[in-house]
């Protein structure tokens, strides 16, 4: 079976179409490699962009579950293990720029890691992902066994915290797009919640989930910005969830449009599958 085609061997247009959209960021991070596009520092940037889209497509392989459901769109699990595979592939990129840039010093490497908490954080959930990596495939599933297989990639939830902590624990100044993507995190795991308790997915349960989810990333953000600055985060909580341009658009207001979005699928689907009906 090749990456683009599907269980009968047959040209898979979603599996093509994000096997395209998997690779356009590596493409285009070597069209700036190539033509000095990169600024002063083109190994941090590359670093940092590499590390940008190994939480992103860790995001979207957890987004695959609940858009399935949400969406009725069962066709979707042919992508989560090509868009795990994908955020592997940016980590990989990740660390192979950080040791280019230590000027392939392997003992630096190693201290550096030991030293640094946030490398400590960021290379323990780099393990993880190869260890997901290399038992995704379905002779390895074969045999582990279904069962052994769902336990160990459960743990695609744990070196996702600790991914988000170090993508936050780096920055210096603005940890908005860390806490953005902590609460789109967030949003993925309500919902996950949610189901496993077994809430029915509605408009209301999902239009709950959203605001709850908003409220929770503006006390993440609240607390992050209290313990990693000493602030008080009952005086910061509002400025978190509050609109103001002058602030730019907060994680909480990132994760209230996510949120909307999933409620605004169902509807459509809702809608779509009354026209059906009454069609018939
Ligand atoms: C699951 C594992 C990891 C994830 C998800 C991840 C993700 C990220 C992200 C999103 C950033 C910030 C990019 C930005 O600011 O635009 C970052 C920065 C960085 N990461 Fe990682 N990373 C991981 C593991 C590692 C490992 C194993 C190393 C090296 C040992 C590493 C080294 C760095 C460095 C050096 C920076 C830049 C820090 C700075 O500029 O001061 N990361 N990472």
């Amino acid at each position: 079976m090749l990456p683009w085609t599907d269980r009968k061997d047959q040209l898979s247009p979603l599996k093509l179409s994000t096997l395209v959209i998997a690779f356009v960021p590596f493409l285009w991070l070597a069209t700036q490699w190539q033509n000095d596009w990169l600024g002063s520092k083109p190994t941090t940037n590359a670093i940092h962009q590499a590390g940008d889209w190994a939480i992103r497509f860790l995001l979207l392989s957890l987004l695959v579950s609940p858009l399935r459901r949400i969406g009725n769109w069962p066709k979707l699990i042919m992508v989560r293990r090509m868009l795990g595979l994908t955020a592997l592939f940016y980590l990989l990129l990740h660390f192979m720029l950080y040791i280019v840039d230590q000027k392939w010093n392997l003992n630096k490497v190693a201290s550096e890691i030991w030293l640094r908490i946030y490398l400590t954080i960021g290379f323990v959930a780099l393990l993880g992902t190869i260890a997901l990596g290399a038992t995704s495939f379905d002779s390895v599933i074969k045999k582990m066994g279904g069962a052994w297989w769902s336990k160990l990639h459960m743990l695609v939830y744990p070196i996702a915290i600790l991914g988000l902590l170090h993508f936050a624990m780096q920055t210096k100044l603005d940890a908005t797009q860390a806490l953005t993507m902590s609460g789109l995190f967030l949003l993925l795991m309500f919902y996950r919640m949610m189901h496993r308790f077994g809430l029915p997915t509605n408009l209301w349960t999902l239009g709950a989930l959203a605001i709850i989810s908003a409220i929770a990333a503006a006390g993440a953000e609240s607390a992050w910005y209290a313990s990693s600055r000493g602030l008080n985060p009952w005086a910061i909580l509002p400025s978190n969830l509050v609109f103001d341009l002058d602030l730019g658009t907060r994680p909480s207001w990132w994760t209230l449009a996510a949120g909307l979005i999933l409620v605004l699928i169902y509807g459509l689907r809702k809608f779509q599958q009354n026209i059906t009906l009454q069609v018939k």
